[in-house]
């Protein structure tokens, strides 16, 4: 068992590989946080001091000792109510309007395998990989419970958290805050990692120093967002990419979040990963329970790239399920940037052919196929083939595309509607919106509200009548604007953005339970969904509009901090690029999409005989690393946005392949060698360039870095293989 209880000092303590997570009960049943970092042995508690603090308040059972303050000390989940002026991971409004919640333990359990989440996504493992704790705390005067969740995977380093809250009082109350983890780290000083962006210039890294007074990044739009991403690093303040100790915290959650950080007057520091407060007044009347979405924590002492491959490993292997956890990707043929809305079912066909010489495995037809949608001002809602533009149906255009060789996807919104609609001229009540108001809209369109179940069985009929025409082996599931307008007919409008989510995720489970082998890639304009929580339904997500390849280098890094290659949808498109107008050579554009699930997204046909040959051999490269870039380990070896050139690599498990990328940012006359030092690889071991025949020893590269060639144009890029030879 890697979670033992010590029934002496009530301690409970989380031991995985290289680290250790201690907690216990006090004498007045307060759950009290020890430690968390590096493996320790022995009781933590010996940490916790007690002095007398003017302007902390005590609670009333300590009696006269006014050293015990919970303003103070360091805690596991922190209520709004006790003292504790810092920020709070739960407040709650009771029935009698009082904002107070006093958890005391009562009893805790401890079982194999790891705890599941009803309607939510969570990390799932095997009984013999991961361990339970539950510990049930309650509020003796209002009867409000509190499950707390912990989840340890040992040999992955990972500890999960979560809550549970349960009104076993006899009022209704409203959970006004609400989150998964707290961190309260009682000395050093902190940097926070996190990851902000806008639309086609996602997870952009930042570095902010935990000072006092309240930090915060989280998202009010419905969706995780592209503008921050729900995760981040707590680092010391020393640690780089290779050295020092670092926390990450990822929330598995696909809604509005809110992540806060503060230093206090004690110079002790508090982080919280949960539910955004704002747009959020969830009511519990008896009986009720609300689950609170599970956050993921893991600890490196070697700096942020251990940690991002501890984070890689758990999410390929306990949170991506289904077919495609494992199997290698498809290679795509995406229409978009090739025709946009302007296409026909000949269009389409031309395309697949172009795939079938190329080698390419599958075809997606993105926006445009059904309903009236010409342009994204209409259609929305119709789930039906336009069998007039495609000039068939479509059985008869999978039928076609298969008998090329080639597999068939399509695109879909589910959850939005156009005005102008069929849909929305049956269902106007729908869409999110608030009565007597003009809802706001977003590419113009509004929100179905998932958050009722008539709404997302009516989508799903209409969508399972058209995947049931054809044999489509793939669904793009996009979302294309935020949330406004939070109402709900039922007067719940305070559980919209959350129920919302479960609905999502609801009808995403259906789907998987309905088409098994049907691979799901979301997308949000991008990567405004970009999140550990669809990753349950969804292995791979559209990384980002921006397929420029120089921009991407800079998403793809800030991407790579939590989530592993194989969820980063990645094609090489046309060039001059159209998010850019920059232009970039094919090979600099199939290195960069090469970190992700490869694909293209440009109309073949408009390419000379020397580039399709070039993108054949791409393919066959793509396909012969495929294995060892989907599922080795990821260093980042460079920091695109101050580096002179992007560079990253991938490692297999047993460290006897390695495939180096390097991309050149900087041209200069007169250009200074870049040297690249690469990591992972065995030190005393010998390693063969592939391309060359030249052998090296892995410290050798490691210490001293390969040197790369001075090119003349812009953005060179190259490629290095290393195969590890017996002896030199
Ligand atoms: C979003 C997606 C694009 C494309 C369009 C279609 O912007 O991110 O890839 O599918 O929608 O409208």
């Amino acid at each position: 068992m890697a979670i033992w209880y010590q029934k002496e000092n009530r301690t409970f303590t989380l031991q995985t590989a290289h680290t250790t997570y201690q907690m216990k009960v006090d004498d007045f049943g307060f759950l009290l946080h020890l430690y968390y970092g590096g493996k320790t042995e022995g009781d933590m508690d010996y940490l916790l001091t007690y002095y007398d603090r003017g302007f902390s308040g005590n609670p009333y059972d300590v009696g006269n000792d006014r050293t015990y303050s919970l303003d103070v000390l360091p805690q596991e989940y922190p209520c709004m109510g006790m003292g504790d002026y810092r920020g709070s991971a739960l407040m709650i409004q009771n029935e009698d309007g009082s904002e107070c919640c006093d958890l005391r333990y009562v009893s805790h359990e401890i079982r194999r395998g790891k705890y599941a989440l009803k309607g939510l996504p969570a990390v799932y493992a095997g009984e013999d990989e991961a361990d339970t704790l539950e510990i049930l705390m309650a509020d003796s005067v209002s009867g409000v419970q509190l499950r707390l969740f912990y989840g340890v995977l040992e040999k992955e380093d990972i500890i999960t958290r979560s809550a549970k809250i349960v009104n076993c009082g006899e009022g209704r109350i409203v959970v006004e805050k609400a989150a998964s983890a707290c961190l309260d780290f009682m000395s050093g000083s902190y940097d926070m990692i996190s990851f902000y962006g806008r639309h086609a210039m996602e997870r952009n890294f930042q570095r902010t120093w935990i000072q006092h007074g309240n930090y915060a990044i989280g998202s009010r739009r419905g969706t995780s967002s592209h503008q921050y991403n729900p995760a981040v690093i707590v680092a010391e303040r020393n640690t780089t990419e290779d050295m020092g100790k670092c926390y990450g915290m990822v929330f598995v959650y696909s809604g509005n979040f809110l992540c806060e950080a503060e230093h206090d007057q004690f110079g002790q520091t508090r982080v919280m990963m949960g539910l955004q407060s704002d747009l959020f007044h969830y009511p519990l009347e008896k009986k009720q329970e609300l689950v609170i979405p599970e956050t993921i924590l893991t600890y490196s002492d070697q700096g942020f790239g251990k940690l991002s491959r501890q984070y890689h490993k758990c999410i390929r292997e306990h949170i991506c399920r289904g077919k495609y956890q494992k199997q290698l990707r498809p290679i795509l043929l995406n229409s978009w940037e090739a025709a946009y809305f302007d296409f026909t079912g000949e269009t389409i066909l031309k395309l697949a052919r172009e795939a079938a010489e190329l080698g390419i495995d599958m075809i997606v037809m993105d926006d445009g196929w059904f309903g009236k949608r010409d342009d994204d001002n209409s259609g929305l809602g119709d789930w039906q083939v336009n069998e007039k533009k495609l000039g068939c149906t479509l059985k008869e255009m999978t039928q076609k595309v298969n008998d090329m060789g080639v597999k068939f996807g399509i695109w879909i919104e589910p959850e939005s509607i156009s005005e102008d609609s069929l849909l929305f001229r049956e269902h106007p009540d729908y869409a999110i919106r608030i009565p007597k108001r003009n809802p706001v809209r977003g590419r113009n369109q509004l929100v179905l509200d998932f958050s009722r179940k008539e709404v997302r069985e009516h989508v799903f009929d209409q969508l399972c009548s058209v995947l049931d025409q054809g044999k489509i082996e793939y669904i793009k599931w996009d979302l294309n604007r935020s949330l406004t307008d939070i109402y709900s007919k039922e007067n719940q409008q305070g559980k919209v953005t959350y129920d919302y989510v479960l609905g999502l995720y609801d009808f995403l489970e259906k789907l998987m339970e309905r088409y098994p082998d049907m691979l799901i890639e979301s997308c949000s304009g991008g990567g405004g969904r970009f999140d550990a929580g669809i990753m349950y339904y969804s292995p791979q997500i559209w990384c980002s509009d921006n397929t420029d390849a120089v921009d991407r280098i800079r998403i793809q890094y800030g991407t790579s901090f939590f989530y592993p290659v194989s969820t980063v949808g990645s094609h090489v498109s046309a060039t001059p690029n159209h998010q850019t107008g920059r232009s970039v050579s094919l090979h600099t554009r199939g290195i960069v999409a090469m970190a992700g699930t490869f694909g293209y997204e440009l109309d073949p046909g408009n390419l000379s005989r020397e580039e399709k040959e070039e993108i054949r051999k791409q393919i066959c490269e793509y396909k012969k690393y495929a294995e060892l870039i989907q599922k080795g380990d990821y260093y980042r070896l460079s920091d695109p946005f101050c580096d002179a050139y992007g560079a990253w690599m991938f490692v297999s498990e047993d460290r006897e392949e390695a495939l180096v990328h390097v991309v050149m940012l900087e041209v200069h006359g007169n250009m200074p060698v870049n040297y690249v030092p690469v990591k992972g690889l065995i030190a005393d071991a010998v390693y063969e360039d592939a391309d060359t025949g030249r052998c090296y020893y892995g410290s050798a590269l490691m210490e001293a870095g390969i040197p790369m060639p001075a090119d003349l144009g812009e953005y060179p890029a190259y490629q290095i293989t290393l195969r590890r030879k017996r002896a030199l």
